[in-house]
């Protein structure tokens, strides 16, 4: 098994054993910012990111999956489950992708509603902590909010994205996914924060920048490569 970039990649193995079977899983393209840590200098408190997926395969022999989320000092994730794997979750086509916000950590899997989404259609992810101590995960297209759920999770320091393949042999996509604008804001100002950043397997981004001194970072660009191509090298 490779050695991956980052441990963002419980998510994967987290959700995978939330599903309740003993599989075959791999791990593909990912990237990563914040710290691994049981107590993080800062707390993460807004992500706003804009994803398109690309084109889905036209049919899918495996189960593919596109997580951008963020995990808490206690292996807790909110994130949006894009996967490709299960027409039946959404009413669209098999070559669409299937998008649902979802938590996962001790409470189990929870998932907002489904819905279709096709490759070339942005979406609006935004995480945002509520004075309350929940957190708020919405998935918008076109502005239209079209996947939310709010949960309570221990303190964030870490946003990410994997891809991960689950039983062997995923189809590959036919184009990269692109994240433009990712904004992550801090409880506290942490210059060192944008050094953080780090991906895997291909993964490009921009240099992460702030004009307040640490507080709040923008990543202009994250590409990552092919879903699914990852898994067959
Ligand atoms: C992070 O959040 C926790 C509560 O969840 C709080 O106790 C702590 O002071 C916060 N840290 C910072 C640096 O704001």
């Amino acid at each position: 098994m490779r050695v991956l970039s980052s441990s963002f990649f419980v998510l994967a193995a987290l959700s995978s054993v939330a599903r309740g079977a003993l599989n075959v899983y791999a791990f593909g393209s990912d990237f990563s910012i914040g710290a691994y840590s049981s107590s993080p200098a800062f707390n993460i408190t807004h992500v706003t990111t804009t994803f398109t997926p690309g084109a889905a395969p036209s049919t899918q022999d495996g189960e593919l999956y596109l997580w951008p989320g963020l995990m808490s000092i206690k292996d807790e994730f909110l994130y949006a489950n894009v996967q490709q794997s299960s027409p039946s979750a959404c009413s669209g086509s098999a070559s669409q992708w299937c998008l649902t916000a979802q938590y996962v950590g001790a409470g189990g899997l929870i998932s907002g509603s489904y819905s279709a989404l096709t490759g070339s259609e942005p979406v609006t992810l935004d995480f945002s902590l509520n004075p309350d101590s929940t957190w708020t995960t919405s998935a918008s297209i076109s502005g239209k909010v079209v996947s939310t759920l709010q949960r309570t999770i221990s303190r964030v320091s870490i946003f990410g994205i994997a891809n991960e393949c689950f039983s062997s042999g995923c189809s590959a996509a036919s184009a990269a996914q692109t994240y433009t604008d990712t904004t992550i804001t801090l409880s506290s100002a942490t210059p060192s924060f944008g050094a953080s950043a780090t991906s895997g397997l291909g993964t490009t981004f921009t240099t992460p920048t702030t004009s307040d001194a640490g507080q709040t970072w923008t990543i202009a660009q994250i590409t990552v490569p092919q879903a699914g191509t990852q898994f067959n090298a």
